[in-house]
């Protein structure tokens, strides 16, 4: 079994792009901004929000986070939504999600411009994606796209089953591996699929963003198969110094000798999605 190692694949990503900020700045261009927008204080979207500033600032572009209020209104997200559109200092944005239940998730995504929309999630974006028209990915679908790419998996008529069918992760890693590049025939798995486990068995490339804990077992696998985890938890752990560990969608205990490769949690898949954002954010910026 051998590692698909986001961690170290992020550092030199990072490298490349710190590069060509650092060449662009030399010849007295600005650098590229990407701003957050993050609402209420759920601790995991915090978290993602300071590793995506962190990122931002380690390869010299220029980061801005907005905090706004849990009780902010959808007309007041609208409003910054707006001005971050039409601020020519900033050439992409994000709006972390989820977002407050009082506000429309869709209706605050359809209102950012598509050509600062650096996730990747706007109808326009998704759009061109489908028909494989130039556009902004969605970071963590891209991530895993990277991570197969540098490592040299073989996807070619392979049978990739994906785990999970969320409009950030399962749904454009489904379209973007069957698209020609990757050329893998996609099998989509979902809540309600009958047969899961035999269906998880026939894959050479499992995807697997579910969204729960240590879903995928042993006896779910195919020997030899690469194994691309997206799940991300926290479970409390004392013997921690911060009190818990992160684990995956996978039970990598049983399941990883099985594989031919597989991701890390963390360090896997994660770090690779930060490193999607900044690519996006750097395309943006060329773009303007
Ligand atoms: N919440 C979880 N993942 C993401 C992401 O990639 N982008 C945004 N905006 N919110 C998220």
């Amino acid at each position: 079994m051998q590692l698909l190692d986001g961690k170290a694949m992020a550092l030199q990503i990072k490298e490349e792009i710190a590069g060509e900020v650092r060449q662009l700045t030399q010849q007295g261009h600005r650098a590229p901004h990407l701003a957050a927008v993050i609402v209420g204080e759920d601790g995991a979207s915090m978290t993602y929000v300071a590793n995506k500033e962190k990122s931002s600032k380690e390869v010299g572009f220029t980061s801005s986070v907005y905090r706004m209020s849990e009780k902010t209104t959808e007309a007041q997200l609208l409003e910054t939504i707006e001005f971050l559109n039409n601020d020519p200092d900033i050439d992409g944005f994000i709006v972390q999600l989820p977002l407050p239940k009082h506000i429309n998730e869709q209706k605050i995504i359809n209102a950012i411009s598509p050509e600062k929309d650096v996730d990747g999630f706007t109808p326009i974006n998704i759009g061109r994606m489908v028909l494989g028209e130039e556009c902004f990915v969605p970071a963590t679908p891209m991530g895993i796209c990277t991570l197969l790419k540098r490592y040299g998996i073989e996807t070619v008529g392979k049978h990739c089953v994906v785990l999970g069918r969320s409009n950030i992760v399962g749904t454009p890693a489904a379209n973007l591996l069957s698209r020609k590049g990757f050329d893998c025939t996609v099998t989509m798995c979902h809540s309600k699929t009958q047969n899961l486990k035999e269906l998880c068995l026939q894959a050479d490339i499992l995807v697997v963003a579910i969204g729960k804990p240590e879903f995928v077992t042993a006896d779910m696998v195919k020997e030899g198969a690469v194994l691309v985890d997206v799940g991300i938890h926290r479970v409390p752990d004392a013997t921690k110094k911060n009190g818990y560990r992160v684990i995956g969608d996978v039970k990598h205990s049983e399941v990883d000798a099985k594989c031919s490769w597989t991701t890390p949690v963390p360090g896997g898949v994660g770090p690779l999605t930060i490193v999607s954002l900044l690519e996006n954010t750097l395309k943006a910026y060329k773009r303007r």
